[in-house]
């Protein structure tokens, strides 16, 4: 009996053992990987503002009504005014917003 649970508790300890060098391996793993950094400088970007563009732009925000579910304080507005609204506070998570789009 007792070299019975003598082998049951080095089987337990042995397995408590692997369990613990895996948690420590992903922790470690996961720790690496959110620690890495690159390199994404920001680009240098000119463009020339022109009727055609700007025309172009409204179109674009304005075609799709989809846009001022998440970028209009009034949503329901006829012609959609992108001004920019609070989407959703999921605090602690987040709080999300949908930028201005106006000038
Ligand atoms: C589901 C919600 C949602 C919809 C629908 C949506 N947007 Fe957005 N948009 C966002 C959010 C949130 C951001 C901010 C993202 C960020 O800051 O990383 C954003 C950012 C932008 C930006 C960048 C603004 C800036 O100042 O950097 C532009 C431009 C834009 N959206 C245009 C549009 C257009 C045009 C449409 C419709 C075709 C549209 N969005 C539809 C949520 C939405």
């Amino acid at each position: 009996m007792g070299r019975i649970l003598k082998f049951l508790g080095i089987g337990v300890g042995v397995i408590l053992g692997l369990l613990l060098l895996a948690i420590a391996g992903i922790f470690v793993n996961a720790q690496r990987q959110l620690g890495q950094r690159f390199d994404n400088p920001a680009q240098e970007l000119t463009v020339d503002v022109t009727p055609e563009r700007v025309a172009r732009g409204q179109y674009l925000a304005t075609a799709f009504p989809g846009c001022a579910g998440c970028h209009s304080s009034n949503a329901a507005a006829n012609p959609p005014v992108l001004d920019g609204t609070l989407m959703a506070d999921l605090a602690p998570l987040g709080t999300f917003y949908g930028p201005n789009l106006t000038p």
